[in-house]
């Protein structure tokens, strides 16, 4: 299981709109920083409109980091790759319902390779829809952009839909964690956590920031502090 931890929420910052060219320097600011994760978006151009980063980026980062990595797969059919991810050095990976008929047995296959099972909802999708799978997921993502790019707006319905997976998590007794991903920021990070998330995704906040990287990670830890 993946711990939660007192100070605030888990930061996974997304490189996906970083510069690539420095990605080496990116993941030591974000070490520097005590980052959770790394999140990394890939994109197929057929689930999602844009197309991203691929198994030899995810292979490149895993031997220069020691962060875990939290690999985000908006790809159809994504059992097709599940084990090469994995093999590539996924810690966590997540897998969209929406791109697969069998998401419980891509969540499985998850859990045999020896990684953390995520699973991903759109904004528009029902979050019922994950409720008989939460047995088999480490984490739930609960989309606040609908996926494909970043530095879009975060949608605010998201916020009731994150108080519902949590109480869905709650009355099963599931070890479940919860993560948002998109238009994540210190304006809103303390509402998200409060409404039920664990782990906040943030690419643009993070890497955009004025002050830097690692003030930046600092910063959105801080705003995701709940007082105790
Ligand atoms: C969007 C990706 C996100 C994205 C977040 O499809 O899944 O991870 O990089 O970027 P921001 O924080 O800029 O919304
Ligand atoms: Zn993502």
């Amino acid at each position: 299981m993946i711990e939660r931890r007192s100070d605030g929420a888990r930061i996974s910052p997304s490189v996906l709109n970083s510069d690539l060219t420095r990605l080496a320097d990116s993941l030591r600011l974000l070490e520097q920083a005590g980052a959770d994760f790394v999140h990394l978006d890939v994109m197929d151009g057929v689930f999602v409109p844009n197309i991203s980063i691929g198994i030899p980026v995810v292979a490149s980062v895993r031997a220069e980091t020691r962060l875990p990595l939290d690999v985000h797969l908006m790809i159809d059919a994504p059992e097709r790759y599940i084990a090469e991810f994995v093999a590539a050095g996924a810690d966590i990976l997540t897998v969209h319902v929406e791109a697969t008929r069998h998401p419980h047995r891509a969540l499985q296959m998850i859990r045999e390779r020896g990684a953390k099972a995520g699973l991903a909802l759109n904004p528009g999708t029902p979050v019922n829809h994950a409720i008989e799978l939460l047995s088999l997921c480490d984490l739930v993502l609960v989309m606040s952009v609908n996926p494909g790019f970043g530095g879009q707006a975060f949608i605010a319905s998201t916020i009731q839909r994150l108080e519902r997976v949590r109480s869905a998590i709650r009355d099963g007794g599931h070890n479940t964690l919860v993560e948002v991903d998109g238009g994540v920021s210190t304006r809103n990070a303390g509402e998200i956590v409060a409404a039920g998330a664990d782990i906040l995704v943030a690419g643009t906040a993070l890497f955009g920031a004025s002050e830097g990287l690692v003030a930046a990670v600092e910063a959105l830890r801080a705003a995701s502090a709940i007082p105790p």
